[in-house]
């Protein structure tokens, strides 16, 4: 294994307690990571020593909380190789982003009978916001197929992506499949074709090297949360030349230049969007969050949970009875498993590995058109960070052999 993963779990306090008398194994990753302990000194920190509002005092403390926030950034435009933090805006996470982007670039390029082309994997945030704006102005909302083992069919995009279509929106790892897209090659049809491309992060920047610059995203949202920080702050990415064209999308305080009675002109970037006091702690404690996986290397953290899952996936496969959805295989995979039990509801499989110490998710996954495409109307999922362990992994399936014999047999004799 290519970190030492028993080593970094010590770094994460929450992790070392039981549930419900067994120890704590976390697998609800993708709907949110657990914090080290240096972010929440981080958080701490900012609290007790600097504690200010920014951009608008004078005093040491305004000063020093102004210099941390935006050193924030400068952290951020790092972690993902944006050219210039103008191009990195502080949200409160992905949906924000993306509505950003819908609201302001869609409101002011798309008109009728335009087309928005998403894919069938989109979860909520990357549908949502793309209906609405469809239906403010007319404009037709496409989705690319997947192929029979779960990739986006890449075919598919190049028919669906025509001249009409003004914004191709991706995400880049589904949070349900486990799937991660191509997503170079789909700029480059989709920039050959007039439009822009805008990347759904939240499943991917947690996990891999993210270069906005080489897959030529003209947008990129990620949520702080997902990726070691607190919730409540986000980053939305665009090229500047993008971002400079664009109206923001809330008013107030923070985002003006000169305030007259009638009108008024805002800041230059990345300051024109982000009105009123920002979540000044959240971006710092994030700043810290990326220095944590930086550390640690996102490529390291992208090839150990490749080899989790290669470990994982075969043992899940060889359960009769359970079903693993999207690719069979660890090429294009993230440390996402869906699955189901026959016989056994979603909801009830959870609980069972609940009692077991063992925490998955069970639903929809806020990605009710993909389980609708799969004929599904919940799955469990199971997702595995850096500081998930092969004993985890085991635990994992332990559990699920054991709610398998518990429900046939009314018996928990299998650990
Ligand atoms: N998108 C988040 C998840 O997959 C909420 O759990």
């Amino acid at each position: 294994m290519t970190l030492d993963a028993a080593k970094i779990r010590k770094d994460f306090p929450i992790l070392f307690q039981e549930v419900n008398d067994e120890p704590l194994v976390y697998l609800d990753n993708a709907a949110t990571s657990q914090k080290p302990a240096a972010v929440l000194d981080a958080l701490r920190h900012y609290y007790e020593t600097d504690n200010a509002n920014v951009h608008r005092g004078v005093h040491t403390l305004a000063e020093r909380a102004t210099a941390d926030y935006e050193a924030a950034r400068e952290k951020l435009r790092g972690f993902i190789q944006a050219r210039s933090t103008k191009e990195i805006l502080f949200t409160r996470g992905t949906t924000t982003g993306l509505n950003w982007v819908a609201r302001s670039y869609g409101d002011a390029n798309v008109n009728e009978g335009d087309e928005i082309v998403i894919s069938y994997m989109e979860h909520h945030s990357n549908v949502i916001p793309w209906q609405q704006l469809a239906k403010r102005k007319k404009a037709i909302l496409k989705y690319i197929e997947l192929t029979p083992e779960g990739f986006l069919d890449v075919e598919d995009a190049k028919k669906k992506i025509t001249a009409k279509t003004k914004i191709v929106s991706l995400t880049q790892a589904s949070n349900v499949l486990g799937v991660v897209n191509p997503i170079r090659e789909v700029a480059k049809f989709s920039h050959a074709a007039g439009a822009i491309l805008v990347v759904d992060g939240e499943q991917s920047a947690p996990h891999m090297p993210i270069d906005v610059q080489t897959m030529d995203a003209d947008f990129f949202a990620f949520s702080g949360h997902k990726m070691c920080g607190p919730t409540g702050i986000g980053v939305l990415y665009g090229k500047q030349s993008l971002l400079e064209e664009m109206e923001p999308i809330e008013f107030g305080g923070e985002m003006i230049d000169f305030v007259h009675l009638q009108d008024s002109t805002w800041k230059e970037l990345p300051w024109k969007f982000e009105a009123g006091t920002p979540n000044i702690a959240g971006a710092i404690t994030l700043g810290a969050a990326v220095d944590y996986l930086t550390a640690i290397g996102l490529e390291e953290i992208h090839q150990y949970e490749t080899e989790l899952v290669s470990y994982v996936l075969p043992k899940l496969q060889a359960i009769e009875g359970l079903t693993v959805y999207g690719p069979q295989e660890t090429k294009q995979h993230t440390g996402v498993i869906s699955f189901n039990l026959a016989g056994l509801h979603p909801h009830d499989l959870a609980t069972a590995l609940d009692m077991e110490g063992v925490a998955v998710r069970a639903g929809h996954h806020c990605a009710q058109p993909l389980l609708t495409y799969l004929g599904l109307s919940a799955a469990c999922r199971a997702s595995f960070y850096f500081y998930n362990t092969k004993d985890d992994a085991d635990r994992l399936v332990a559990a699920i052999l054991a709610a398998k014999e518990f429900f046939q047999h009314g018996s928990l004799e299998v650990r």
